[in-house]
């Protein structure tokens, strides 16, 4: 029997979930699909092919004439039977936003939850964890942090056993496109970010990303998914890379360095700031690539890099959270 599914927020996210499905044929059916403008239901499965059609066409996943056409997010978890919710909504993390109330909403009317909304998670985790466990529910949301790159999945699983003694890690991409182009081409931030903003890399307003806020979050869930902490925003020590010069590359390159915005987790110790990092040391790595390095009790250093954001490689990472509930649930 196939595991029924609800997609909430059908932009770039969502819709790389219905297009990775569109090429499986694992036993996942997705019976609802909600953005702002309103929802598509079918218990016997929405035609994802026509569903991404009319986003596209229309802007939105509605048939303006179907009966679910005014539903909201809310109503879709609470009234369509599904047994995951996949929240991909905009992420909010001075709140948690409304993926906040959804994920609260999903557990309280007995859905499993994969995400990758970071906002709840950095509000909210130990709450949530708390909602899904006194329900007997899982939370997965391993897109959260570094997109396709399974961090936390693999420090959870893969290295079960293991004490995870610190993690450092290149976790924005824009930022790490940024830092390499002002250290290829010894250009200023002002015109690398430029030139990101041209490429789509960057928003129009980079300040989430070159401030460090996003790396904080994804250090917060981290530190608490993977350290067991219970961390939030304020615990982290954050400089983003806008006062970097080409200068201090200058200075970096003389000693066979390069700088890299670095996340990290030490000692209890949550951090996020430029740093410098020898050219050969595996999280110099370039362009927009994410990269985590684990160091554990047992295995020792343990690097995975990935691409940290875009549709169908996020997707990858929540069609895995879907996937390891449905055969956690099977039995
Ligand atoms: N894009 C990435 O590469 C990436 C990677 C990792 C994590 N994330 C995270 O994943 C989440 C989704 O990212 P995204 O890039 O897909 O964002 P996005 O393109 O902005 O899509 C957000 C979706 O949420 C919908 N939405 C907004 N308010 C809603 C509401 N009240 N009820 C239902 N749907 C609502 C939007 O509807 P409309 O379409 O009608 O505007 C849109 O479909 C974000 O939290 C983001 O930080 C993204």
């Amino acid at each position: 029997m196939s595991i029924r599914i609800s997609i909430i927020g059908f932009g770039a996210v969502g819709q790389g979930i219905a297009d990775a499905l569109m090429r499986t044929d694992y036993p996942i059916e997705v019976v609802a699909i909600v953005d702002s403008r309103g929802a598509v239901v079918d218990a016997a499965g929405v035609d994802l092919a026509s569903a991404l059609q009319r986003k596209r066409v229309t802007g939105a996943v509605a048939a303006a004439d179907a009966d679910a056409a005014g539903m909201t997010a809310l109503d879709i978890i609470a009234g369509v039977d599904h047994e995951i919710m996949v929240e991909a909504t905009p992420t909010d993390i001075i709140t948690g936003g409304i993926g906040l109330s959804h994920i609260r909403g999903a557990f309280e009317s007995g859905r499993h939850v994969v995400t990758s909304n970071k906002g709840p998670l950095v509000v909210a985790y130990s709450e949530l964890c708390g909602i899904a466990r006194k329900n007997d529910l899982h939370f997965r949301f391993e897109a959260t942090v570094g997109g396709a790159m399974p961090a936390i999945n693999l420090s959870n699983e893969a290295l079960a056993g293991n004490r995870i003694i610190s993690i450092e890690g290149v976790l924005n991409g824009t930022c790490n496109y940024i830092l390499t182009r002002m250290d290829d081409e010894g250009v200023s931030y002002k015109h690398a970010l430029g030139e990101a903003q041209e490429l789509g890399i960057a928003e129009a307003d980079p300040s989430a990303d070159v401030d460090g806020i996003d790396t904080a979050a994804k250090i917060v869930i981290l530190a608490n998914s993977v350290f067991g902490m219970d961390a939030g925003y304020d615990d982290v020590d954050v400089t983003g890379i806008t006062k970097i010069t080409p200068e201090s590359f200058k200075l970096a390159k003389e000693e066979g360095h390069t700088i890299k915005l670095i996340g990290e987790i030490r000692n209890g110790v949550l951090k996020v700031a430029p740093k410098m990092v020898p050219k050969n040391h595996p999280l110099s790595i370039g362009g927009t690539f994410n990269l985590a390095s684990i160091q554990t009790e047992l295995a020792g250093r343990i690097t995975i890099g990935g691409i940290g954001a875009g549709s169908v490689e996020t997707a990858s990472a929540v069609l895995s959270d879907i996937l390891w509930i449905e055969q956690a649930i099977r039995d």
